[in-house]
């Protein structure tokens, strides 16, 4: 009886010193080349515009690389270049409509391939956000933005920052799990001004 609770102990310590071996080998930087080959596999069949669609460029190549976590010096270049490519509204205001912006917030239409090219498309802000109180089916990828205008007062220069959050969430955090809304064109200007509005209108649910 002994013997075999001792076997047991062991062969727990054998798998825990293996685990923790193994541990830093998982974690290390990912083989692009075979991630492109396996991805490319997966989506042999597929049509020539859903291929286009796993082409990576060189943020996500760099994301994919450092497993979403880049170290400093990548996770500087990521931001430095993502910033170059946020183009501001030319008229130098950031704040649009908030009722137009709370339905772009709730709708998840666009970017599926069974998806009406001409329909308009969402911002699917509530699939990682709390945005309402009233709201109560939202997802919890992103922070709850409840009250986030209130909180910032209304300041100026922090609507420009949602603005340009929305359009290009890895120009502010490298590697996030938030769309580049503005850059991969899902999102006008016109758009991205309505959904600052409804983060930055004292009127919105937002900040109810
Ligand atoms: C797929 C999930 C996802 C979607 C869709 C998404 N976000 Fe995010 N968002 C995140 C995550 C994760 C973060 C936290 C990391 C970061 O800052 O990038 C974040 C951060 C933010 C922040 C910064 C919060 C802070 O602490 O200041 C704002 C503002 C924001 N999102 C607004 C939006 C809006 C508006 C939409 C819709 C147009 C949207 N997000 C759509 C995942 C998402």
């Amino acid at each position: 009886m002994k013997k075999s609770w001792f076997a047991v102990l062991a062969a727990g310590a054998i798998a825990i010193t293996a685990y923790v071996g193994e541990a830093p080998a998982q974690q290390g930087k990912v083989d692009l080349a075979t991630t492109t080959k396996t991805m490319n596999a997966i989506f042999s069949k597929a049509p020539e515009a859903w291929k286009a669609k796993i082409v990576q460029d060189e943020t996500q190549k760099a994301c994919t690389t450092y497993r979403n976590s880049p170290p400093p010096a990548v996770a500087e270049q990521i931001s430095e270049r993502e910033k170059k490519n946020v183009v501001l509204p030319a008229d130098g205001k950031f704040l649009g409509d908030w009722k137009t912006g709370e339905r772009l917030a709730q709708s998840g239409y666009g970017g599926r391939h069974t998806d009406d090219p001409k329909r308009v498309m969402g911002g699917n802000c509530y699939a990682c956000h709390q945005l309402s109180k009233k709201e109560v089916s939202f997802g919890t990828m992103g922070p709850s933005l409840l009250e986030y205008g209130k909180i910032r007062k209304y300041k100026p220069e922090d609507a420009k920052a949602a603005y340009i959050k929305i359009y290009n969430a890895q120009a502010v955090f490298p590697c996030s799990n938030m769309p580049r809304l503005g850059h991969n064109k899902h999102l006008t200007e016109q758009q991205i001004k309505d959904i600052v509005a409804l983060l930055f209108d004292p009127e919105s649910p937002v900040n109810k």
